[in-house]
């Protein structure tokens, strides 16, 4: 049978294990990512070199059973399967496996006497459709099994093909978020740390929230977004539950992204609450984004906010929001493709997004979606006038734009301050150097 080529992660993977060749928990990962892949037969004698290893043997018997089945392979399959077993005779999910390799085999009874062990063992195991298969006259199975157990793909997710321009940012997330979350074990190999928190931050309405939304799609994660009102809830009574019940709803749809939204309602330097229960608050959450570090969780959890300056510090320590990101406003490309979503659909007549991008510096996301909905009205008190559809046109966005100011330039004047004189730490460079290359520095 024909193998798919390698794609890139594995690539890297196998790279990382060639420099490593003894680090077990890394071939094992290398092993049933193949195996996830498809790639049964590249797979199986990485798991059989481990097949003696003391603490992933048993793993590796079981992968090497399963790729040995998968290649029609019984024997193969059998032998190991065995070996398994000799090991720890009571191991369920083993049996099952025998079982299956049994019936392949067409020793039905022998594969009833594995299977019927296999469930007493762990009852969650029971696959009622095998074991019609293994009764003497297996009737026909009625409905096919289906993907109940596959999860369905969030019609509202998005990725980075969504997010317009911001090339660098995309980048830097991918090195920094994306790979680590999607191979952690290559990250441990080479003894860069993984897990930690993400701090968006940025002017309003730039795209804070949108990029939150497309990380969680490109790591294939669930998104799981806490808004301002929740975490003020929080804050009145009951805040201590109401918070875990948050964080262990991340880890049981995992992998996910944990969202909080304007994390500074949260994060209120701690000198600047006045009541008791705000801090209790704190305390509790950072004692759940510590609850991560360290266990490999899959949760990513991530905060935005327009004003890093009023988040303690606390927040901001390893493990907890450890990676700081500046969202810029939206570069050209960015805005070209903002105005041409929020144009979408929308009745219109030769409307040049690039012409309009390139007048637009300074523009958040926000502001654009504002131009384009005045334009819009515009058109609409035409229509309503006229009797009938009226366009929006080149010249209603011009005469739109003229009326309206951008609003970065009012975030960018109080960050100066920070970035002048709060920088010691260098957490606010991106802002001084964004700032500096569009000469708002003065
Ligand atoms: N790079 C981008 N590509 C496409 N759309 C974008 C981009 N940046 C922003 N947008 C759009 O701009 C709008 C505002 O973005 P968003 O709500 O994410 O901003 P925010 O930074 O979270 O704002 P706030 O600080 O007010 O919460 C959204 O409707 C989003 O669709
Ligand atoms: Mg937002």
């Amino acid at each position: 049978m024909q193998e798919r080529p390698l794609d890139p992660s594995l690539k890297l993977l196998l790279d990382a294990l060639a420099l490593a060749p003894s680090n077990a928990p890394l071939r094992l990962h290398v092993a049933t990512a193949m195996e996830k892949a498809g790639q049964h037969a590249a797979a199986r004698p990485h798991f059989d070199q481990l097949a003696d290893d003391p603490a992933h043997g048993v793993d590796a018997l079981l992968g090497g059973a399963r790729c040995a089945l998968a290649m029609h392979d019984e024997d193969g399959a059998l032998a190991r399967a065995n070996k398994l077993l000799a090991r720890v005779p009571e191991h369920a999910v083993a049996l099952l496996l025998r079982a299956r390799v049994r019936e392949k085999r067409r020793e039905h009874r022998e594969a009833r006497a594995d299977y019927e062990r296999a469930v007493s063992l762990d009852p969650a195991l029971a696959d009622t459709q095998f074991w019609d298969a293994l009764l003497p006259r297996s009737p026909e199975p009625e409905a096919p099994a289906g993907n109940a157990d596959e999860k369905p793909r969030d019609p509202d997710a998005i990725t980075f093909q969504d997010v317009g321009g911001l090339d660098d940012l995309k980048e830097r997330v991918r090195m920094k978020i994306v790979h680590p979350f999607k191979n952690p074990e290559l990250f441990k190999a080479f003894k860069k740390r993984t897990g930690g928190g993400i701090l968006l931050y940025g002017p309003p309405g730039c795209g804070k929230t949108f990029l939150a939304r497309a990380i969680a799609g490109e790591c294939g994660a669930h998104f799981n977004a806490v808004g301002l009102h929740e975490v003020l809830e929080m804050w009145i009574g009951n805040s201590e539950q109401k918070l875990h019940a948050v964080f262990d709803d991340a880890r049981r749809r995992a992998p996910s992204v944990l969202f909080f939204d304007e994390v500074d309602a949260l994060g209120l330097q701690r000198a600047k609450l006045v009541t008791g229960a705000m801090r209790g608050v704190i305390t509790q959450f950072l004692s759940e984004l510590d609850g991560f570090q360290g266990r490999n969780e899959r949760v990513l959890v991530i905060g935005a906010t327009n004003t890093p300056w009023d988040l303690d510090p606390a927040f901001r320590r390893p493990g907890r929001f450890d990676q700081v990101l500046f969202v810029p406003p939206p570069d050209t490309p960015a805005r070209a493709q903002i105005l041409k979503l929020k144009l979408e659909g929308r009745p219109q007549t030769a409307v040049d997004v690039d012409r309009v991008a390139g007048q637009t510096e300074g523009w958040s996301g926000a502001d654009l979606e504002h131009l384009v909905e005045s334009a819009a009205e515009i058109a609409l008190a035409k229509s309503l006038a006229k009797g009938g559809v009226e366009p929006i046109t080149q010249a209603m966005v011009d005469q739109a734009r003229a009326k309206l100011r951008p609003t970065t330039r009012e975030w960018f004047s109080t960050a100066r301050n920070y970035a002048q004189f709060s920088n010691e730490a260098g957490q606010y460079d991106d802002i001084a150097e964004y700032m500096r290359r569009h000469k708002l520095d003065k």
